[in-house]
């Protein structure tokens, strides 16, 4: 009756002012089941609501039942997660002065699992970060963080057992002066707190803390011991559980040898300890090589004793094993889809990331499920192609690809739907090494996953998420969180010759609804600039720079296209030698068409040429005076056999039978590790009349000593050609 009063006076007041909310759009994320609106506004403080748990009113334990009205707000949860999601849902609908729109909202998650990774092994991250990662997660609805704790260069956990895991064995990466390209280097001493990120663990009572502010969020916490492979930093601090012929350090455990298990098992023992509420242990399972088991005697006698065929049945082996140790310990098991292989653990649950197949397999066959794949859900991947973007691990998983996401594949029985618990997104720090860097690949993905993950099919609606995510990062910066603006940034959507030669440009974003500026003259825009509406028609020689703009102020990264409408654009080209044929970037009219290449080795764009040179003449179709060449090149020495070429020539004809060396360099290696485009601008000493431009960019035949991949195919990768 007290709410009643309250409220009842509050309206009056404020209808009296005149500050009555205009009726606005709700932007709940994730959308809500159901929301039936009343049509007017109340204003509701901490004394007009109540909560209460009530499993007859609401019977999924995360679900809630939210009614606000004249005489106050009552959320009602199925549990005390539902609760809180009723009150974050509440939260969400209160304007700044504390108006929300009157109605019933009637909410419950679509999925049980909905997963957040976050892999502190490659870098370490502090324990006052991932509390604040726990909140970010809670406040996205996500309810499961697997923490990926051992991996390669850092084994994460404290263990009373085996402490040699985290004191000896923290890596850090270096450049070695005589193969330059990065490797591992073994530290000795502890590197605990220290600002190197590659050391650094997590001692018990750590864990317990986050555990419990995870408990609080109604997060469950699932570790991730990783095995049989990337266990790097255990089987460098104790061989003894590698197989005898395989070098320190390997990073795969032997399954000849009964006393990796024991080991292993008494990991486990430990793990369940400071993690009782996950109902899983995950154990990894991916990407396991499995040369160093064929060389070992103790594996292949393994292989006999058991009856099995190959190393795929010998992973399956130690797989069983693990699960029925920790089944017997009241646990499940969880692992990656290479599980799979050589037959599924009897009650494993399969983590799905190469695809969705593992995981429908899975399903199919009467296991659960949790989908996680790569190319929809890896934050580590890149979520622009701008070239403003981080260095990232590869592949795009943009806004509108997160958000399709459904962990639900037709590919499944409809009588083993229910094995699909849910999904998940991964984040791997290979390449992120702060923790700005990792809110800013998870936000604003997440708010796409948490939509994608809670949300029924049939009440998502990637417009109106759009609207509601422009309010979304108001409350990040509101919270101090960190969030890319990838899906402001504008990108060329399509591009044409048309019958004048002019080139037509539309320019796209994965967020519409903002504003974008253009120059053609190199400048940023202002404010001031032209506004971009349908399309940009460029005549003449141009750069084309464009930038949105969000509430009045620049937002996301600059577009910039440098030479467009140059000498060379759409100039007749002859090949000297054959670009490859999977990487044709087009075609003959590639390199010319005014289409920059991104910086990410995938982008069709590229055009390749594997161990051969690179070497093409121009036709200009009439003689004119030429000034130089600007060309540009990809290398990505960490995880392609791309490399710059070793030097570069330019002749100019004015018949196309007599050519003339205008310009020749050097190109000295570079052997940054990153993905890097380089340009080269070849300058002629003085301008001269030519109708030929012939181009030559030396391979350097095979990657050299020191290389990943030393001994096979160099490739050259180019994109675009440019005369002045
Ligand atoms: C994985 O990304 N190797 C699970
Ligand atoms: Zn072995």
């Amino acid at each position: 009756m007290r709410n009643l009063i309250l409220v009842a006076f509050g309206g009056v007041f404020a209808v009296a002012c005149g500050v009555r909310p205009e009726p606005r759009e709700a932007a709940v994320i994730p959308q809500p089941r159901a929301f039936v609106e009343g049509g007017d506004f109340v204003r509701i403080g901490p004394e007009d609501l109540r909560t209460a748990v009530d499993t007859a009113v609401v019977s999924d334990p995360e679900g809630y039942r939210l009614t606000v009205g004249p005489d106050g707000a009552e959320v009602v949860g199925g549990g005390e997660a539902g609760v809180f999601y009723g009150l974050q849902t509440l939260e969400q609908l209160k304007d700044s002065a504390g108006w929300v729109p009157t109605g019933v909202v009637n909410d419950a998650p679509r999925f049980r699992w909905r997963g957040m990774h976050l892999d502190v092994s490659r870098h370490f991250f502090p324990k006052e970060f991932i509390k604040k990662y726990l909140d970010i997660l809670a406040y996205h609805r996500m309810n499961v963080f697997h923490w990926h704790l051992t991996d390669g260069i850092g084994w994460r956990l404290e263990s009373d057992r085996y402490p040699l895991l985290t004191q000896r064995a923290a890596w850090r990466r270096v450049k070695d002066p005589k193969a330059p390209w990065i490797g591992l280097e073994l530290s000795d001493e502890s590197r605990r707190d220290s600002a190197d990120t590659y050391g650094g663990y997590y001692t018990k009572e750590d864990v317990r803390e986050i555990v419990a502010y995870a408990r609080e969020r109604h997060i469950t916490v699932i570790p991730e011991i990783e095995m049989p492979g990337h266990s790097e930093a255990a089987t460098f601090a104790y061989p003894e559980y590698a197989c005898p012929t395989a070098q320190p350090g390997s990073g795969v455990y032997c399954p000849g040898n009964d006393s990796t298990f024991v080991f292993l098992q008494q990991l486990i023992d430990e793990v369940i300890d400071l993690f009782p509420e996950s109902p899983y242990i995950h154990i990894g399972g991916d990407e396991v090589g499995k040369e160093q088991w064929s060389a070992c005697p103790r594996c292949q006698a393994r292989k006999r004793a058991e009856g099995l065929k190959d190393e795929h049945e010998l992973q399956s082996y130690f797989v069983r094993r693990m699960e029925q140790y920790i089944n017997s310990k009241g646990k499940a098991m969880i692992g990656y889809d290479e599980i799979l292989e050589g037959g599924l653990a009897p009650n494993a649950t399969v983590m799905s990331w190469t695809g969705f197949e593992g995981g429908v397999r899975a399903a199919n066959a009467g296991h659960d499920a949790v989908m996680v794949p790569l190319d929809y859900v890896y934050f580590d991947h890149y979520q622009g192609q701008n070239p403003c973007e981080p260095q990232a691990w590869g592949g795009y998983n943009g806004l509108p690809r997160v958000y399709s996401f459904d962990p639900v594949r037709p590919e499944v029985d409809s009588s083993k739907r229910h094995h699909i618990l849910g999904g998940q997104a991964n984040i791997w720090t290979e390449s992120i090494r702060t923790p700005d860097h990792v809110e800013y690949m998870l936000l604003p993905r997440l708010a796409a996953l948490s939509e994608a993950l809670w949300t029924d099919t049939t009440a998502k609606d990637w417009e109106r998420f759009e609207r509601k995510l422009d309010r979304q990062l108001d409350r990040y910066a509101a919270r101090g969180w960190r969030y890319a603006e990838s899906g402001l940034t504008p990108f060329i959507a399509d591009q044409h010759f048309n019958d004048s030669g002019a080139l037509v440009v539309r320019l796209g974003a994965e967020l519409t609804g903002y504003p974008v500026r253009y120059t053609l003259d190199g400048s940023l825009p202002t404010e001031g600039a032209a506004l971009y509406a349908d399309s940009i028609v460029i005549r003449e020689p141009a750069t084309l720079t464009a930038q949105a703009f969000r509430n009045g102020r620049p937002a996301g990264c600059v577009l910039q296209v440098p030479h467009l409408l140059n000498r060379a654009t759409r100039a007749k080209v002859s090949y000297a030698t054959p670009y490859n044929a999977a990487y044709t970037g087009g075609g003959d009219t590639a390199l010319v068409d005014n289409r920059y290449a991104f910086k990410r080795g995938d982008d069709r764009a590229w055009q390749g040429f594997e161990r051969t040179d690179m070497e093409l003449t121009l036709d200009l179709g009439e003689e004119q005076p030429v000034a130089g060449v600007w060309i540009q090149f990809l290398q990505h020495l960490a995880s392609t056999s791309v490399m710059l070429p070793t030097g570069l020539t330019v002749w100019t004809s004015t018949d196309g039978n007599r050519f003339t060396i205008a310009a020749e360099r050097s190109v000295a290696d570079d052997s940054d590790s990153e993905v890097m485009i380089r340009p080269f601008d070849l300058r002629f000493k003085a301008p001269v009349s030519a109708r030929y431009i012939r181009i030559r960019a030396t391979n350097r035949g095979v990657l050299p000593a020191g290389h990943p991949r030393a001994g096979s195919p160099a490739w050259i990768f180019t994109d675009e050609v440019v005369v002045y």
